[in-house]
C-alpha cells in the first residue's frame, strides 16, 4: 500500500469515527493524534533499520509536538485514532491491532516489574477512553472497550466492556455481567469481601438456614432495567421541550 494510500485511510477513518470532523482538510490540519502515528511510521522504520538513537529523537520530537509519547520499536495496525493526543503514552513491547481507537491520557504500559514483552496487546477494534491505564502484558481482546479512568490488569476477553479500578467486566457479548462472587472483584478490599460475605452465610445458617433467596440478583438486575427505562423515559420528555 502506498504512503498516500495509508494517509487517505488513516483521514478516512477519522470522518467515520470523529463526528466533529468536517472535512479531509480539517483532519489533516487539525487532528494532533493523527500526526503522532504519521511520525511513529517513519521512527518505527527506523527503529527496525537499528538506526534506534534516530528513532527515539525522532519519537520524541513527535511527542513534543503532539503530546503522544509512542516508543519507536511499538507496533502498530492499521487506522489507529488517537482522539485529542494529549498524555497517551505506548510502550516499546506493546501491539496495537488495526481500528483501535485511543482517547487522551490513554496509558500502554509496563507494570514496572518486567523485562522482554511487558507491555499489552491490544487487539482489532477495541476502543479505550480517556485517562484509561492498560497495564503488563495481557491482552484486550478484539471489539472490547475499555471504560474512561480504568485500570486493566489482567486479560479482557473479546466483545466486552471492562471499567473500574482495577477493571471489571460489565458487558460481555452484549450481556449486561452482575458480579455476584467478592472472588471476581481482584480489589486489595477483596479480602474483606469475602470475609463478610463468609460471616453474612454464617449468619443466615444460625438464623435458622433459611435459603437465601436464588433470585436476588435477578431482582437487582430488574430493578436497574426499570431505572434505565425511566431515565430513557425522562430523556426523550425532556429532548421533546416538555420538562421545560
Ligand atoms: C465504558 C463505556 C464505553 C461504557 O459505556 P456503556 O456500554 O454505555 O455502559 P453503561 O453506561 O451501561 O455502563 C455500565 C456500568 O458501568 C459503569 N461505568 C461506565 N463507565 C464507567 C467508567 N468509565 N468507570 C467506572 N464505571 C463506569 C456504569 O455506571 C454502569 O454501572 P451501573 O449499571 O452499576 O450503573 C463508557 O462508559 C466510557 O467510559 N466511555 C469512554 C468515553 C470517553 O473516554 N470519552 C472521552 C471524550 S473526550
Amino acid at each position: 500500500m502506498s504512503l498516500i494510500a495509508h494517509i487517505r485511510e488513516d483521514i478516512n477513518s477519522v470522518l467515520e469515527r470523529d463526528p466533529a470532523a468536517r472535512s479531509r482538510v480539517e483532519v489533516m490540519l487539525c487532528y494532533p493524534g493523527l500526526w503522532a502515528v504519521w511520525i511513529h511510521r517513519v521512527s518505527h522504520g527506523l527503529w527496525r533499520r537499528r538506526m534506534r538513537l534516530a528513532a527515539r529523537i525522532l519519537s520524541q520530537v513527535g511527542r513534543f509536538f503532539t503530546g503522544v509519547d509512542i516508543h519507536p520499536g511499538a507496533l502498530l495496525g492499521r487506522r489507529l485514532f488517537i482522539d485529542h493526543a494529549t498524555g497517551v503514552v505506548i510502550g516499546e513491547t506493546a501491539i496495537v491491532g488495526s481500528d483501535v481507537t485511543l482517547y487522551q491520557g490513554v496509558t500502554l504500559g509496563g507494570t514496572g516489574k518486567g523485562h522482554g514483552k511487558r507491555h499489552p496487546t491490544v487487539c482489532d477494534g477495541v476502543f479505550i477512553g480517556n485517562n484509561a491505564n492498560v497495564l503488563g502484558n495481557i491482552t484486550v481482546g478484539e471489539n472490547s472497550r475499555v471504560g474512561a479512568g480504568s485500570v486493566v490488569l489482567s486479560d479482557v476477553p473479546p466483545n466486552s466492556t471492562v471499567v473500574g479500578v482495577p477493571a471489571h467486566i460489565v458487558y460481555r457479548n452484549g450481556e449486561r455481567v452482575l458480579i455476584t462472587d467478592p472472588h471476581d472483584i481482584k480489589d486489595p478490599l477483596s479480602d474483606s469481601l469475602i470475609a463478610l460475605a463468609a460471616r453474612v452465610e454464617q449468619l443466615e445458617e444460625q438464623l435458622g438456614g433459611q435459603a437465601r433467596p436464588a433470585d436476588q440478583f435477578t431482582a437487582e438486575a430488574a430493578e436497574r432495567e426499570a431505572y434505565r427505562v425511566e431515565l430513557e423515559r425522562l430523556r426523550t420528555y425532556v429532548s421533546m421541550g416538555e420538562g421545560i
